[in-house]
């Protein structure tokens, strides 16, 4: 049963929010694709935990992330000039460099050099993953390694990634990324438009998947929690779907179609919208118009994927002839599209206190537990699960599915390889 207080504790991630420090002291933050930003491009906004930066790249490849505001007198770094490796404020025009020094002062005439070092710039260094850019708000010395994700670069994969900025909540979004019971339901049109693409719709998996509801199973893990959803399979053996939550942002979840794997992370842009990255990995990943299950017609942007625009007076922009043509959502455009527009008309902040979950929400229960227990124990002074070490890399196993005979158990199971 969650409380009022329950409920603040884990969406509140504005200011001295718990669990927003908590994020942002143990973990790089997923904030922009790769391809947003590009060399000589103006300076991008970013926001992030409420608090609003600029991100530009320079021409040799590197990201500078910075505060927004000039730390000369508070002007928008959103309207500055780019000027090779830096930005230079167009007030009195500071230039501060890809790495957050302040380079030159113009408006300062004495001890020029001196003052400029002496001036502290808001500067967060970024890394850039899977075609994602992160960002490390947790100050210290330096920056700890950036975790080993299944998806990362070094492990040679295919990746397909787009992004969504959602009027809601960050948490609506990941309690959508892993209640997987929605998914044959919320995005049936767009699973058959996938399959019928793929032209390969009798796999045991898919079967399985329209069959039934999962039974679902988790287990706590160094780096989050593992979830296995379980459903029967025609054969009297189960089908276990193994999706891996690397805590807080990130969802791995097999999709049924060979060795490709949806990512989702879920990056808290201010109490009331959060940034989703969704795409799909593997050594033959879907495309993009596999991904999104646009059949036909122009396919969505990856930069802004589900393009979400409405609002309740047009039924958050759900197309009532689409449905009555066969479509089952009205959301035709992508699945991220259908999980925006469900989460958006919840509310900003939904009242988790009015709610009734039922036997197959058992996995959000979970996930919520989790943030409790981990906001409780870092309070206590434990290191949170998948937290960020400058001594040791962080580990995410690949996740997969498989057909488990009666009296094997889940548990035992690790991916091959
Ligand atoms: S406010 Fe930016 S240089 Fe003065
Ligand atoms: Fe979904």
């Amino acid at each position: 049963m969650v409380t009022t207080t329950d409920s603040d504790l884990m969406t509140r991630v504005e200011g001295e929010a718990p669990l927003g420090r908590l994020m942002r002291d143990n973990y790089w933050v997923p904030f922009a694709l790769s391809t947003n930003l590009v060399a000589g491009d103006p300076p991008a906004a970013v926001r992030l935990f409420g608090d609003n930066f600029v991100a530009f790249r320079a021409p040799d490849g590197r990201i500078g992330l910075l505060d927004e505001n000039c730390p000369h007198r508070r002007a928008s770094l959103l309207l500055a000039r780019i000027e090779g490796d830096a930005l230079r404020c167009i007030y009195h025009g500071w230039k501060i460099d890809v790495e957050g020094r302040v380079v030159e002062a113009p408006t300062q005439v004495t001890r020029h050099d001196q003052f400029c070092a002496g001036v502290k710039v808001g500067y967060h260094p970024v890394h850039e993953e899977a075609g994602i850019a992160w960002v490390w708000l947790g100050g210290g010395d330096g920056p700890p390694p950036f975790p080993d994700l299944p998806f990362n670069d070094e492990h040679g994969l295919e990746m397909v990634m787009t992004i969504s900025a959602v009027p809601a909540n960050w948490l609506q979004g990941l309690e959508g990324g892993m209640d997987s019971v929605h998914a044959p339901i919320l995005h049936r049109s767009v699973i058959e438009a996938t399959l019928a693409m793929k032209g390969d719709t009798d796999t045991m998996g898919v079967r399985a998947t329209f069959a039934a509801p999962p039974r679902y199973e988790t287990e706590q893990t160094p780096f989050g929690l593992r979830q296995a959803s379980l459903r029967p399979t025609e054969d009297g053996r189960t089908y276990v779907r193994m999706a891996h939550y690397f805590f807080p942002f990130v969802i791995l979840v097999p999709n049924g179609y060979g060795s490709a794997v949806h990512a989702f992370c879920f990056a808290p842009i201010d109490d009331r919208h959060h940034l989703v990255f969704f795409g799909n990995y593997g050594t033959t990943p879907l495309s993009l118009r596999e991904v999104s299950g646009a059949l036909e017609g122009e396919l969505p942007d990856p930069r802004n994927f589900a393009a979400f625009e409405g609002d309740r007076g047009d039924r958050w922009g759900q197309d009532r002839e689409l449905m009555n043509a066969g479509h089952w959502s009205g959301f035709g455009r992508s699945a991220i599209a259908e999980d925006t527009a469900v989460q958006v008309s919840m509310g900003p902040v939904v009242d988790r206190t009015k709610e009734n979950l039922s036997s197959s929400d058992v996995a959000i229960a979970q996930t919520r537990r989790l943030i409790l227990d981990t906001l409780t124990g870092y309070a206590q002074g434990q290191t949170p699960p998948g937290s960020a070490q400058t001594t040791e890399r962080v580990r995410v196993p690949q996740p997969f599915d498989a057909v488990l005979d009666a009296e094997a158990s889940w548990r035992e199971l690790r991916p091959a390889g």
